[in-house]
């Protein structure tokens, strides 16, 4: 059960101005012209002001007013650029400038490394794969910084909904924190697909709840094919969102294997079933609805009221074979984005999700919730060279372990997403602000 996900044959060739990216830039130079001309350029844009601000502004009014009195924004270690709203989706990786600077943990400093993800215990004779830098384009991000991230933290709760992918970046977190503090084990039980830690030093619970498709679905008896219930929520997470401050939630490869979707308890159309009599209706279909009905699940929840992360589709990278007829990741190298764009599958997944978050998002806005994506997609497509490939393990015979071009090792690429997530929740304070400015400026013209 270590490798779930199998892929489809990536078609590596380069391809420049791919569709994606043209659509990337045109709809981030969209996004861009509306931020920069709608959040006025005077916050003070400091680590913790951002924070302040949110408190400080309580009123629609006072934010109003605030938001639109101008500001010259003078002192602080940030650059002005790394702080100003920018899309971190799109970017380069350039090598690390300091390729002997420690890195944030290994292997024997971070025991929460789960075996087929610890590249570097197995054996990986490169380790040039741990020292390259994600550069947005138009700004910088800054590394991840433990102690910031806890003090954001502080009487919190986060929990983290997906897959094994999912866990992966809890195990990164996690090593990511661990330079300051480990958290105490508090799990409801001893299933391992359900976990609950706590940050004793910052009241911070982090918690990990399993799904392989968001949605209610059963593996058949003979296994590898799954019964999808896709207007039904997988209660094993929904009935435990309560009263989290933050979600993060994925999916991702085990829609690549065989399955019957259900709908109204019926079977509607399959993916891979081969059956005359059932209407095979691919993945996107059955991924479109798996998102949907897990955004209507946390949108309809009374309990709920925290922030929701959409954390996009993580590409797998076989080359030359499935995953089971000897596909490997070989690469030492990340690609340049000008050489590979995401296309194919990979695209119509995350293109797939995405068109599923913005619905949700405007559907979230009329109750004030608040939806957020940490895409991450195309930075890690990028990252041929960041799977276990054959060190998640140690070499056996009979060559019945499949080579893992899935996961991501640790350390890792993966290790951004925290970076990302940082970012964001900084960014939080400007982003609330902003939307209480919108709020107040549009009750203004309604009381006109
Ligand atoms: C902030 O800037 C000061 C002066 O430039 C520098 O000494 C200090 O190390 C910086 N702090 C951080 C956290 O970068
Ligand atoms: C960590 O990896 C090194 C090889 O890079 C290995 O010698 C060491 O035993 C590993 N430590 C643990 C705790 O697995
Ligand atoms: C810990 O955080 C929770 C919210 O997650 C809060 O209800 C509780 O009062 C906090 N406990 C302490 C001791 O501050
Ligand atoms: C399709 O046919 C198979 C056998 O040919 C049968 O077992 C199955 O129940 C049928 N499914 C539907 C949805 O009619
Ligand atoms: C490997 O192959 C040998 C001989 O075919 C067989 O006896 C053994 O059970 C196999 N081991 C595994 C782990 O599949």
């Amino acid at each position: 059960m270590m490798l779930q996900g199998q892929a489809s044959t990536t078609d590596l060739r380069p391809c420049k101005n791919g569709q994606y990216r043209t659509l990337m830039a045109i709809l981030g130079g969209a996004l861009a012209l509306l931020i920069l001309t709608t959040i006025p350029l005077s916050f003070p844009l400091l680590n913790y002001s951002l924070l302040l601000l949110k408190t400080s502004l309580e009123s629609p009014a006072a934010a109003a007013s605030a938001a639109f009195r101008p500001q010259i924004f003078t002192s602080g270690n940030l650059s002005i650029l790394s702080a100003l709203p920018c899309d971190l989706a799109i970017g380069d990786w350039i090598p690390n400038p300091n390729p002997n600077a420690a890195l944030p943990y290994t292997n024997d400093t971070c025991w929460a490394i789960h075996d087929h993800l610890n590249c570097l215990k197995y054996g990986r004779p490169d380790a040039g794969f741990l020292r390259w830098r994600w550069r947005p384009e138009g700004c910088e991000l800054p590394a991840f910084n433990p102690a910031q991230f806890l003090e954001l933290m502080r009487h919190k709760a986060f929990a983290f909904v997906g897959d094994n992918i999912a866990r992966n970046q809890v195990q990164s977190l996690i090593c990511l924190l661990s330079k300051l503090e480990y958290p105490i084990d508090v799990s409801p039980s001893r299933d391992e697909h359900f976990k609950k830690w706590k940050y004793m030093s910052y009241n911070f619970t982090l918690a990990f709840l399993w799904t392989t498709h968001l949605v209610k679905s059963k593996e058949s008896t003979t296994g590898g094919v799954f019964n999808l219930y896709l207007d039904e929520f997988d209660e094993a997470w929904t009935s435990q969102i309560a009263g989290f401050d933050y979600l993060m939630i994925s999916s991702g490869q085990w829609f690549l294997h065989p399955m019957y979707y259900y709908e109204n308890s019926q079977v509607i159309g399959c993916h891979d079933c081969f059956l005359n009599n059932v209407t095979e209706l691919g993945i996107y279909h059955g991924y479109r609805k798996a998102f949907r009905t897990a955004f209507k699940a946390i949108l309809s929840s009374e309990s709920y009221k925290g922030i929701t992360y959409l954390r996009t589709f993580s590409p797998a990278h076989f080359e030359n074979g499935l995953w089971n007829e000897g596909g490997n990741c070989l690469r030492t190298e990340p690609f340049r984005s000008k050489d590979s764009a995401l296309e194919g599958m990979n695209l119509e997944l995350y293109m797939t999700q995405m068109e599923e978050f913005r619905r949700a998002e405007r559907e979230g806005r009329k109750n004030g919730f608040k939806l957020r994506l940490l895409d991450t997609t195309q930075a890690m497509w990028l990252r041929p060279d960041g799977h276990p490939s054959k060190y998640g393990h140690w070499p056996k015979g009979n060559g019945s372990l499949y080579n893992d071009c899935v996961h991501w090792c640790l350390p890792g690429p993966i290790d951004i997403w925290s970076d990302f997530l940082l970012h964001m929740l900084k960014m939080e304070g400007i982003r609330s602000a902003q939307e209480r400015v919108q709020y107040a400026h549009q009750t203004e013209l309604n009381q006109r």
